[in-house]
């Protein structure tokens, strides 16, 4: 399985932060803001990740991570010309994705909990068509939102409604098999003239192939979209991580417990790093 994270757009809404810089490079709490979508592809086992984002920001990224040897993954490197709709991803990187199932997940969501990575990681071993996912939020007019019957059975998913059908709202994180860049591929835009991530995934539950798990309250789910559910998310992260002494989203603690890593590669970070918190987290983990 490949991994992609979109970390395109203009960021507009958070406007004048992302003026001069990338959203997903502002800091949630003590980190990238990317480092938190790279660690939950990291813990659902994959280690050949493409970063999609703007021709002026790729360059950053790049500086923070290289060709991710070090970190025991392989990342590479697509621009998105423009803000042409999250689905772009799967033509964009069709050539990296090549024969095999992929999982988008964008740059401004952030997941913490404990259970569901392995239930996931146990479904997307034999991936027949989409597995997305279910959310409640307070707020499902601001997300792609998922209707279900009285079995819980996908009625319909919208993006964006104004009068929201469900409380459930599907968050940034898609799996799909091989036949996505061709379905991506013969995509119309939709009336913002964009190709819309939930028009893929009305293919995939049109075709009866759709599947929406539900994530429960046990994990949380933020997206930093605004500048309130920034800050949210950068308080959630320093409230567990206080109280734990433990960091959310560690990208070479994530491989060191992965085994993508090994502690002589973890020294050379420490060896690196300026004196500074985070070095000395990592000190830690020796
Ligand atoms: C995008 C998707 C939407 C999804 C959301 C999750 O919206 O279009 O369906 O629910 O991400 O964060 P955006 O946040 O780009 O407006």
């Amino acid at each position: 399985m490949k991994g992609i994270v979109l970390a395109g757009g203009s960021g507009t809404r958070l406007y004048p932060i992302t003026i001069s810089v990338s959203k997903q490079l502002t800091p949630v709490y003590d980190k990238p803001m990317l480092y938190y979508p790279i660690s939950t592809l990291m813990l659902m086992g994959i280690k050949d990740i493409l970063i999609i984002s703007t021709k002026d920001d790729i360059p950053r990224y790049k500086k923070l991570f290289g060709n991710g040897k070090s970190l025991g993954l392989r990342f590479s490197y697509e621009i998105q010309h423009a803000p042409n709709g999250l689905a772009e991803a799967f033509i964009i990187g069709e050539d990296f994705i090549k024969n095999e199932d992929v999982c988008l997940i964008l740059g401004d969501n952030l997941f913490h909990g404990t259970g569901y990575i392995s239930k996931i990681r146990k479904k997307i071993k034999n991936l027949n068509g989409g597995l997305i996912f279910g959310y409640r939020v307070s707020d499902p007019q601001r997300y792609g939102v998922v209707e279900f019957d009285k079995s819980f059975k996908v009625k319909s998913i919208e993006e964006k409604p104004q009068n929201p059908k469900s409380n459930y709202a599907v968050p940034g994180l898609y799996f799909y098999d091989n036949s996505i860049v061709k379905i991506a591929k013969n995509l119309k835009p939709s009336e913002r003239g964009e190709l819309e991530i939930t028009d893929l995934n009305k293919e995939y539950l049109n075709k009866g192939d759709l599947e929406v798990q539900l994530l429960g309250r046990g994990v949380s789910w933020f997206d930093t979209g605004t500048h309130t559910s920034l800050l949210n998310a950068s308080n959630f992260v320093r409230s567990i991580e206080e109280r734990q002494g433990k960091k959310i989203s560690c990208i070479e603690e994530v491989s060191l417990n992965m085994g993508f890593m090994d502690k002589k590669m973890l020294q050379k970070y420490i060896d690196l790093y300026p004196s500074c918190d985070y070095k000395n987290y990592l000190k830690t983990l020796i």
